[in-house]
């Protein structure tokens, strides 16, 4: 198992091709699909499209959305992770979790612990997360984990609110 890192209460590590059926338990929820502008998935051979064209090629330039579990019990609970965004030219900071593990704090802590990974261990320079605008729970992470606040405005046909963060190493 490809672990990326950890935080206090998980780990977070590659997917694989085995890991449909917990992408497909994930993005069949349309309470979970709601805000991030993508189809709920019906079908394992949708999710394992979505693992081999989406999230497997972003793992060749060390980024990538990676499966968050928790540490105690090792169950999976969602992702989190940065992608890559070449028609903006930035570096996405992304999280997605079960709702079962909404409401505690994980989605917090593991996009904490991936901007620091984003500086510290592949010294990006800038990170930018994006939110709907009635996506309180996401605006409040983006918000608790210290990203800066830029602008209010429509992008892909969403209406979205920006955030950044510097590397203050470089
Ligand atoms: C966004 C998401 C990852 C947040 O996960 P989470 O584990 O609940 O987040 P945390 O517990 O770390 O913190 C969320 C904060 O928002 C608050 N919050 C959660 N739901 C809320 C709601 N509906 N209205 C207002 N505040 C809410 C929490 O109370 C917490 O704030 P607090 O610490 O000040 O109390 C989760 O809701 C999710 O997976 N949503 C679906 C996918 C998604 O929208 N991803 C983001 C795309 S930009």
């Amino acid at each position: 198992m490809d672990i990326i890192f950890q935080t206090p209460r998980l780990f977070l590590r590659q997917f694989t091709e085995a890991d449909a059926p917990l992408i497909l338990e994930l993005n069949s929820d349309p309470e979970i699909v709601k805000y991030v502008h993508e189809p709920t998935l019906k079908t394992a051979e949708q999710a394992e499209k979505i693992i081999k064209d989406i999230i497997l090629p972003q793992y060749k330039k060390n980024l990538g959305r990676w499966a968050i579990h928790i540490k105690e019990n090792n169950e999976f609970i969602g992702w989190c992770g940065l992608k890559y965004l070449p028609e903006r030219d930035e570096i996405d900071l992304g999280y997605r979790l079960m709702q079962k593990a909404w409401g505690k704090g994980y989605a917090t802590e593991a996009a904490k612990h991936t901007l620091d990974h984003g500086f510290k261990v592949l010294n990006l320079k800038l990170i930018t997360g994006r939110a709907h605008i009635e996506n309180i729970a996401s605006i409040k992470v983006l918000e608790k984990i210290g990203m800066d606040f830029i602008s209010e405005g429509i992008i892909d046909d969403c209406p979205v609110r920006t955030y950044t963060k510097s590397n203050h190493n470089s």
